[in-house]
């Protein structure tokens, strides 16, 4: 019975000593040629592996990121569990980086910035943090957690997501029915959704139109759920204010996309978030443990939902 790591050796190191300490009788490998392909029982990975069939007693398949969008389910055989990463150094990340982005846009930053370049000393009218709505599309982990962040400022809350959900301070809405009025009133859109057919495209013309004139977008999900040209429409007519845009379609953003050089978007190289490997060992120890004692790891895929 084997772990297998399939990632870079440095991350590796820091996994390696806490398995040998939690777990010493599980054989932990990051050399995928130097394991018997038939002991492993657990591989962690960004990216399902070509060779993943000669795994034939695998039990698990860890995802070392949040999102699983990048695992082509059919290729992950039935009884193999696909468990996403759920560990506090991704969710704190997260929590930092639409902090900055939501008081960036609040603040009127992009605006100030492209004044600064312009040696323009001029005030913008500020709204103050109670009238400054801000909606997050998905209250799974991270959206929740968001928004805990953001109850401090006072800003007023809202969220979406498939399922209804109740938060304490946070106007939840759910499904199609939900989100024409969650949007309407969302002066800051906060996107958290993961890639699924249902969300590819997602933010598009038809939903920038649908926010209030000068609503301005955080882009934390994935590349594709964002229609890159509609942005750009939406932000040249005035549609959207300003942009801060963590993910891309493509990866990397290629030389002379407009985005590079947008004076209202912010842009990031997908880093909002980035799995931290001790807090993420430890994840994925204690769902070892889970599913030894036969409980479902936290973290389970389902695969019907993509997410
Ligand atoms: P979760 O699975 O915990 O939550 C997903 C949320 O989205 C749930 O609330 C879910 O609804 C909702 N949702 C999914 N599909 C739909 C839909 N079609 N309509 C409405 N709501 C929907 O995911 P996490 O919060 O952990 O992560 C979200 C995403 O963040 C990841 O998938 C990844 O793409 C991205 N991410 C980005 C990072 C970065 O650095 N930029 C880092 C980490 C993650 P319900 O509650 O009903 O299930
Ligand atoms: C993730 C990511 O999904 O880094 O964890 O985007």
């Amino acid at each position: 019975m084997t772990f297998l790591f399939n990632s870079d050796a440095r991350r590796g190191a820091i996994f390696a000593e806490a398995f040998a300490k939690e777990l010493p009788d599980l054989p932990f490998v990051m050399d995928p040629a130097a394991v018997d392909p038939n002991a492993v029982r657990y591989l962690i990975t960004w990216t399902v592996p070509e060779n993943l069939d000669r795994y034939r007693n695998l039990e698990i398949l860890f995802s070392l990121g949040a999102g699983v969008d990048q695992f082509r389910f059919d290729a992950v055989p039935a009884t193999v569990k696909i468990v996403r990463m759920i560990e506090e150094g991704i969710v704190r990340m997260m929590q930092e980086y639409v902090t900055l982005g939501v008081l960036a846009l609040h603040r009127n930053l992009p605006a100030y910035l492209a004044q600064q370049r312009a040696g323009e000393w001029r005030d913008i009218t500020q709204f103050q943090a109670g009238s400054r709505r801000v909606g997050v599309l998905g209250l799974g982990q991270l959206g929740q957690a968001v928004l805990d962040r953001l109850k401090a400022f006072g800003f007023p809350l809202a969220g979406w997501s498939r399922s209804p959900r109740h938060i304490e301070g946070v106007a939840c809405h759910h499904g199609e029915a939900g989100l024409e009025a969650m949007l309407a009133a969302s002066d800051i859109l906060i996107c958290l959704l993961p890639l699924t057919e249902a969300t590819r495209g997602f933010l598009n013309t038809g939903l920038f139109a649908k926010l209030p004139e000068g609503a301005a977008l955080i882009h934390t999900g994935r590349g594709p759920q964002l229609d890159n040209e509609a942005l750009v429409a939406a932000l040249d007519s005035g549609q959207l204010s300003a942009a801060m845009i963590d993910v891309t379609d493509p990866e990397p953003l290629p030389a002379g996309h407009p985005f590079w050089s947008h004076p209202k978007i912010i842009l990031t190289p997908h880093v909002a978030s980035v799995t931290q490997p001790a807090t993420a060992a430890r994840a994925v120890i204690d769902n070892i443990r889970r599913h030894r004692a036969g409980l479902d790891p936290i973290g389970l895929v389902d695969r019907s939902r993509g997410y």
